[in-house]
């Protein structure tokens, strides 16, 4: 909220709505301008007086007020996870076809980070040869005693489901995930988690998901071609070389290392959202994310291989 009432110039943030009244109003009070504070999102979403909708509510509410904003015929940006499940997601998918346009951006700000951006221009030039394999770390320093091991993949290696299918324009097609949840059941949380990914044209992913690594956040991915390999590293390491001595500083958390990404979909979006068109990531992007992680999760439990189930894409998602 911060970052689009300050930086994002293509809309006003006029309303605020939280199910915590007083974090909704104590947010108000920190913005910009003449902020109003609706009771509930749902009569934030209904009101007249607001043309357009962004969702950085808890994972589980999602589904439903994305949903209310397609039925209100609201241009919606909708923080990842599209829904905690495929199914879910397919609802939304449903509701846009039924609409008969797309009115939904997903949160998945990588496609704007400049470090992402460099390296997927380097992939498109085919300089690297055929593609075999992608190798992503996924570290932060910590994360609220609320993360559970299966919201280590619904909302963590999301974005490396759709890195990957971003980068490669590819899809996951298999997934094998380790962690020892056969011992500890889902409930514990099990940190760190690795993940393997198998896509349709036989790419090999390893993303290594470590949650509570207290060094610092770190995002790392390597693309391997046969030709060639471009890494991508933190965005803006300082090395420091003193008293025989070299030294690196961290950034401290997401906030840091995406602060200008989220400040560029934002804008993206609200330029889009003026426009009536999505862009960005849409909802079947969000709704393939999640089929990965759906079986991610059950890769984590059974601790095997699991397929990936995804429908056909309707005809409202082909690329243009
Ligand atoms: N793209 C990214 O890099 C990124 C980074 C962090 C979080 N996120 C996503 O943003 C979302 C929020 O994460 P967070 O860490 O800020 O969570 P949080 O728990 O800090 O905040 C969530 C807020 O949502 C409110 N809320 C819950 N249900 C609601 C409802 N039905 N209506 C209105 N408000 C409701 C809660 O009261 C709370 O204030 C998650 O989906 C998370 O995955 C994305």
């Amino acid at each position: 909220m911060k970052t689009f009432a300050r930086s994002v110039g293509a809309g006003d943030l006029v309303a605020v709505s939280d199910i915590d009244v007083d974090r909704a109003q104590a947010i108000a009070e920190t913005l910009p301008g003449d902020v109003r504070v609706f009771r509930t999102a749902e009569e934030l979403i209904a009101s007249d007086e607001i043309e357009a909708v962004t969702i950085a509510s808890s994972a589980e509410s999602h589904l439903a007020l994305v949903l209310a904003c397609i039925e209100h015929r609201k241009p919606v940006f909708c923080e990842k996870p599209l829904a905690l499940t495929a199914a879910d997601c397919q609802l939304i998918i449903d509701a846009e076809v039924r609409a008969g346009r797309r009115f939904v951006q997903v949160g998945f700000m990588r496609r704007y980070d400049a470090a992402f951006v460099e390296l997927k221009s380097e992939v498109d030039t085919g300089n690297l040869g055929e593609i075999v394999s992608l190798q992503f770390v996924h570290r932060a320093a910590d994360v609220p005693p609320s993360v559970t091991s299966s919201a280590h993949t619904t909302e963590a290696v999301v974005h490396e489901a759709d890195s990957t299918r971003w980068l490669l324009n590819d899809e996951i097609v298999e997934v094998r995930v380790q962690g020892n949840a056969g011992r500890f059941g889902l409930d514990e949380w099990l940190d760190p988690q690795f993940f393997y990914f198998r896509t349709a044209a036989g790419v090999m992913i390893y993303s290594e998901v470590f949650l509570k690594a207290t060094y610092g956040y770190e995002i790392s991915c390597d693309v391997v071609g046969r030709s060639g390999v471009a890494r991508l590293t933190n965005a803006t390491p300082v090395v420091v070389s003193l008293d025989f001595h070299v030294s690196g500083v961290r950034e401290k958390d997401f906030t840091v290392r995406f602060g200008e990404a989220y400040r560029r979909e934002l804008e993206a979006w609200a330029l889009d959202a003026v426009e009536g068109v999505v862009n960005g990531p849409n909802a079947w992007d969000g709704y393939c994310a999640s089929a990965v992680t759906d079986a991610c999760l059950e890769s984590l439990r059974s601790g095997t291989p699991i397929q990936v189930q995804s429908r056909p894409r309707p005809a409202l998602y082909s690329p243009a």
